[in-house]
């Protein structure tokens, strides 16, 4: 998260909008919310939800690294205060969020939290993807939580950032649902942290280096499963 902030700082972004799940995956839980404190926008994530509520369709690993997140929340190390602080952050998390004729959520615009749209729904599942499209009222949506970014056009079908040229994408006319892909936890191979910068109707998807190895170290000082740190060095 670090790497992609400096980034957009070295870019020039004037405001900043998290898509949620910005705890639940990683090691350092307390130190990623205060990073997102100042963002102009904070959505909550499925992994938000599951701490501050209940981690409905969770499994057990899921679970377990829920529950160790809501322990560091509440670590009897720092002061009533500070802890008091992460929680306010958490309890301040939109749902979904409408800015200009953009439309903000974690999972679907339909089912903010917790719905996935998966690539394969275009194929698969398209009634579902074109009933997405009819649920908000902008013409472009941006969401996260499969964490594969790409954009989803009406048709419907999906086209990759390397599918873009020069990985930007042009808000036109018609609906569109963009994810973002994730910073903390990419999941199309490319282990780099992705995110998007907006300018007016242009969307830059944006790959970012981060030292991966010393996070996989600072997740083994943890009880958070193996597989969490494995699947980073992969992207998967
Ligand atoms: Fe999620």
């Amino acid at each position: 998260m670090r790497a992609v902030l400096e980034d957009c700082s070295a870019q020039g972004v004037e405001q900043i909008v998290g898509l949620g799940d910005i705890i639940g995956y990683g090691p350092d839980p307390r130190e990623c919310l205060l990073m997102c404190k100042d963002f102009s926008v904070n959505l909550m994530g499925n992994h938000e939800e599951a701490v501050l509520f209940d981690p409905i369709g969770f499994n057990p690993r899921a679970r377990a690294a829920v529950e160790w997140t809501k322990q560091q929340l509440m670590s009897p190390e720092y002061t009533r205060e500070e802890n008091g602080v992460l929680w306010q952050i958490l309890d301040s998390m939109k749902v979904s969020h409408t800015l200009g004729d953009v439309f903000l959520a974690h999972g679907t615009p339909r089912e903010p939290t917790r719905e996935y749209l998966f690539v394969q729904d275009c194929t698969e599942d398209p009634a579902k993807v074109e009933s997405i499209f009819d649920s908000f009222p902008t013409h472009t949506a941006f969401v996260g939580h499969t964490h594969v970014a790409g954009v989803f056009v009406d048709g419907p079908r999906f086209i990759s950032p390397d599918q873009l040229e020069d990985g930007v994408h042009i808000c036109g006319t018609g609906k569109s649902v963009i994810n973002v892909g994730s910073v903390g936890q990419p999941r199309d191979g490319d282990p780099r942290s992705s995110y998007v910068i907006i300018e007016e109707n242009k969307v830059q998807f944006r790959r970012v280096e981060y030292p991966i190895e010393e996070t996989v170290k600072r997740f083994r000082a943890t009880p958070l499963p193996e597989n969490l740190a494995l699947r980073l060095v992969e992207g998967r």
